[in-house]
């Protein structure tokens, strides 16, 4: 199929909102960081589907242990059969989550492990109310989009969204919600915690849900005292903290999840994206006692736990053990901030750079401070016609993401920073 006809079937057949005027290359194969369209171009995949192929594009292991499985069996259900691979990764995820997580529900989707965990907040806890943050962003769905903090995202007319939800301010140092200067401003945003919930409609309050790192809402990073502060408020009103780790989780960050970089517990914890690079699983992974409230009926997913999947997840989680590879992310991600930050200084269209491991942020703003929305725009198409792919994201859209599998190599690294400052000296 060519290009010019794959593109008017995408717009006759596909119900997608995600329409770009710069069409993305049409994928014939990938491999490692390497994606390749119809027609023969090589791209350097600097996004992994949104921050999914962690390990790279086919990785031998994860490829040779689901094709295992499928010559076994594709699916059953968790409902009506006992499916021992899925219980060998619940096993597994216990073991490498921090603290008492124990319990996993398995789903096919971030926005399904969310879902599970504000229900299973709600049952154990006997109380309704949410609090998110303010530019977060936990999916699609109505329940997930009800605890998103974006209005670009919640659109009026999909609505009415869930009530009971409050939002605090984020952690968001660069536009700070009360501006001021980090370390003197006393970290008030996790201390405003406390005012939400006092003033939440009717302090019945479930859970509290964060993102370690908000990554749709721009690469946003807490100062490290952020949820020591949050666990105080939230463990003397009983409150159940969600880590939503779909983005920040299986080595994105420079550790296998982003909340070890911080000081505090979760009790439930939500994984998608890489935890099986690239195959459809996820999952929602509780203390024992949170896990043991649902009773029967409570809930159930089809596809659930899929034994091809929850194979490949296996081998993704053993492949970061066995090659450190959440290590050699954070020395990477240290090298090639240091290059963004450089390029921030000859550049005043860099207003900040940011983020954990690979999970890299650039935000460009305008003389007075003002999202620059339309060269960041500009600059993702610019990216796209020099064969790199880099993502967007942040409350306007004037975050560059650099998000690459794992395995990036330095001279790639050096690779994509050249083109970026080619594009920024195109801009000037
Ligand atoms: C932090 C976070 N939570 C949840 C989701 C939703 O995941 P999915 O698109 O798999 O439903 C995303 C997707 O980008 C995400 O970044």
């Amino acid at each position: 199929m060519d290009k010019k006809n794959l593109e008017r079937d995408i717009e006759d057949y596909l119900i997608t909102s995600m329409l770009d005027e710069l069409p993305p290359p049409a994928v014939a194969e990938a491999e490692g960081t390497t994606v390749t369209d119809i027609e023969g171009d090589d791209y350097l995949d600097c996004f992994s589907g949104i921050s999914v192929t962690n390990l790279g594009h086919r990785n031998d292991r994860v490829e040779e242990r689901a094709i295992e499985q499928i010559k076994k069996y594709v699916h059953v259900c968790d409902y009506k059969y006992q499916v021992p691979i899925a219980v060998e990764l619940a096993k597994k995820l216990a073991d490498v989550t921090p603290g008492d997580l124990q319990k996993t529900f398995f789903g096919n989707s971030g926005a399904e492990a969310i879902e599970t965990a504000l229900k299973l907040s709600r049952k154990s806890t006997g109380k309704h109310e949410l609090i998110a943050l303010m530019c977060s962003f936990h999916g699609r769905t109505l329940g997930t989009l009800s605890v998103t903090g974006q209005a670009a995202r919640r659109r009026y007319d999909m609505g009415p969204y869930l009530s009971s939800v409050s939002f605090a301010p984020a952690p968001y140092c660069f536009r700070c919600p009360f501006d001021k200067e980090y370390p003197e401003c006393d970290i008030n945003c996790a201390r405003f915690l406390e005012h939400v919930i006092e003033y939440s409609s009717s302090n019945e309050v479930a859970a509290f849900i964060m993102e370690p790192i908000l990554g749709e809402g721009g690469i946003i990073v807490p100062p490290t005292e952020y949820f020591e502060i949050a666990e105080d408020i939230l463990d003397s009103k009983e409150i159940k903290f969600i880590a939503d780790e779909v983005q920040t989780g299986f080595g994105r960050t420079g550790r296998l999840f982003g909340i070890e970089y911080f000081d505090i517990e979760p009790e439930l914890m939500t994984m998608a994206k890489g935890i099986a690079n690239g195959f459809p699983i996820s999952a929602c992974t509780a203390t024992s006692e949170i896990g043991d409230s649902f009773e029967p009926g409570d809930h159930l997913s089809t596809f659930g736990g899929n034994p091809v999947s929850a194979a490949a997840s296996l081998a993704t989680i053993e492949e970061m053990e066995k090659n450190n590879i959440p290590q050699k992310a954070e020395k990477k991600g240290v090298k090639a901030r240091k290059i963004l930050e450089e390029l921030k200084d000859d550049h005043e269209l860099i207003g900040d750079v940011r983020g954990k491991g690979l999970m890299l942020g650039i935000e460009l703003v305008r003389d007075d401070k003002a999202p620059a929305v339309e060269e960041a725009e500009k600059i993702v198409k610019m990216m796209r016609g020099k064969k790199i792919l880099i993502g967007k994201g942040g409350v306007s859209g004037s975050v560059l993401r650099v998000q690459p599998p794992l395995i990036i190599t330095e001279e790639e690294i050096n690779f994509l920073s050249r083109k970026l400052e080619d594009c920024l000296n195109e801009l000037r």
